[in-house]
């Protein structure tokens, strides 16, 4: 199964999202059954690896995220990806504008898999200060495990 992470940069939100589910299938060993990586709807960052913020906050939870680097999405995403999550609203319209509408049943939102969160999107912290950091890796570890609830029990239910 692969996995697509999108925001808008590809320094915070995503690749936060990517290292945060990286780390949950480490721990319960299960990282040879899936595919993770992040991408943005914009190319400003291509190439950068995650802001400097983004990589302190996910290190002081145990989370590397120094070795990431940024990409856009790529219109052949729609067709390497399983399930590609949006950090937001607007992330996700542009996905939908992106891709064929072929493609859009693999597309929702990363905040519909935490449904007690009291958001359904992962704010952009990048212009904000350090506790914007926090709470996104607070709704990404929320959200996350229950992403991969929802995919064990999937693939439980399919054999
Ligand atoms: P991200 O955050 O989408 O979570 O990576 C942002 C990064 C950069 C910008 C906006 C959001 N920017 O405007 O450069």
């Amino acid at each position: 199964m692969r996995i697509l992470f999108v925001c808008l940069g590809n320094i915070c939100r995503s690749p936060t999202a990517e290292g945060v589910f990286r780390r949950l299938l480490m721990e319960r060993q299960l990282e040879q059954r899936f595919e993770v990586d992040s991408a943005g709807t914009h190319d400003y960052h291509v190439g950068k690896p995650p802001d400097a913020r983004s990589i302190a906050a996910a290190r002081r939870r145990g989370i590397d995220l120094s070795g990431l680097r940024a990409r856009a999405v790529d219109a052949r995403d729609a067709e390497r990806f399983d399930l590609i999550l949006a950090m937001d609203d607007e992330n996700l319209d542009e996905l939908r504008r992106r891709f064929d509408a072929t493609y859009h049943h693999r597309l929702a939102l990363m905040m519909s898999y935490a449904p007690d969160a009291r958001t359904n999107a992962v704010p952009d912290p990048y212009y904000g200060g350090e506790r914007g950091f926090e709470e996104v890796l607070d709704l990404l570890e929320q959200a996350a495990e229950g992403l991969l609830s929802d995919l064990l029990s999937r693939d439980a239910n399919s054999k």
